[in-house]
């Protein structure tokens, strides 16, 4: 008892305070041991006072003071360094020199990009974009055009009917009949949109795109026609040969339908053009004169001619998509290929 034992603590407690380093738990530990209110061993050491003789009462009672303090003092400054480091190490899970993190990024629909493509083309050759309803009436998307009741284009078996008597248009035609209605020539447009159709398999949806052309004004002939497309599908698919052959549509006279050889094979014949060498593109012909008497063109002062082609096929050719419904599918891994 004694000095003795208060140089024992002393040392006790400087070794302990060593061991428990920055571990917040282990310093704790060491402060109820020495520190402890209620059976620390500095309380013990305070009411051994008592019992010392009174002679050496006073230089116990200082030695204990100053060991009260030193106790104090250094777990105090372990706690504050503790505490720190603890701070510190949670500033440290975020690397201010990370960069941020960036937002997802979408990437265009191949048809969309066709879309454009096609456009482009076309506004330089100074043609303007128009745009029309996708539920459209019988007049706009049958009469019009000169498509005779009994035609089998207007069989709901491939048609979309709603109640009122409407269609859900068949094809971009009918923005031809709706801008030659309320624009005099000369006229020259392209029209894309979607148009519905009731047919579904590997190269038809029920809904699809198209794009059509028309042209009106005084003295064009069937020669502009075919310098435009030529032109176009040139600058669309570069390296191809161009073919006319002749057709019907009820809203052109006369017809053609438009060939390329075949992109996948150069017309040697493949399985894409089913060994023809071909593919077949477009239609197009000239306006028929009685469709510019039912829109109000005067068909003795003008002529004019009109196209029109699926998006949907062109972006399947372009990039070689087996299955015209995963252009449908909504599905990221087919548009994420575009970014
Ligand atoms: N509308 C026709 C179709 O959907 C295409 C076409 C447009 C033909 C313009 C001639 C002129 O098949």
């Amino acid at each position: 008892m004694g000095l003795e034992r208060l140089a024992e603590v002393r040392e006790a407690f400087l070794a302990d305070l060593e061991a428990a380093g920055n571990d917040p738990e282990a310093l704790e530990a060491v402060r109820i041991r020495y520190a402890g209110r209620r059976s620390g061993l500095l309380q013990e050491l305070t009411a051994a006072l008592r019992e010392l003789p009174p002679e050496q009462k006073r230089d116990y009672g200082r030695a204990l003071n100053e060991l009260k303090k030193l106790v104090e003092g250094r777990l105090k400054e372990a706690a504050a360094a503790a505490g720190s480091r603890k701070a510190a190490a949670k500033v440290s899970t975020v690397d201010v020199t990370l960069p941020g993190r960036r937002p997802p990024r979408g990437a265009q629909h191949p048809v969309h990009l066709v879309r454009r493509r096609i456009e482009n083309i076309f506004l330089r050759m100074g043609y303007s974009v128009e745009d029309g309803p996708e539920v459209e009436d019988d007049w706009h998307n049958f009469e019009a055009l000169n498509i005779p009741p009994d035609h089998p284009a207007r069989d709901d078996q491939d048609t979309f009917y709603m109640p009122s008597g409407h269609v859900l248009r068949t094809h971009t035609s009918p923005v031809q009949a709706r801008v030659m209605e309320r624009q005099s020539p000369p006229i020259r447009i392209v029209v894309p949109g979607r148009v519905y159709r009731r047919d579904s398999d590997l190269r038809h949806s029920p809904m699809f795109h198209q794009i059509e052309g028309l042209v009106v004004d005084e003295g064009i002939t069937f020669g502009h026609l075919k310098a435009t497309l030529e032109t176009f599908l040139h600058e669309l698919f570069s390296d191809v040969a161009v073919r006319f052959r002749p057709s019907y549509f009820p809203f052109t006279e006369p017809s053609a339908e438009v060939d390329i050889t075949c992109i996948f094979c150069g017309g040697s014949g493949c399985g894409v053009c089913s060994g023809s060498g071909w593919i077949e593109i477009l239609g197009s012909g000239m306006v028929d004169p009685r469709v510019f008497e039912k829109v109000g063109v005067d068909a003795e002062r003008y002529t004019g001619f009109a196209f029109g082609l699926g998006l949907d096929r062109v972006a399947m050719l372009v990039h070689g998509i087996p299955d015209l419904r995963l252009l449908f599918s909504g599905d990221q891994r087919l548009t994420r290929q575009f970014a």
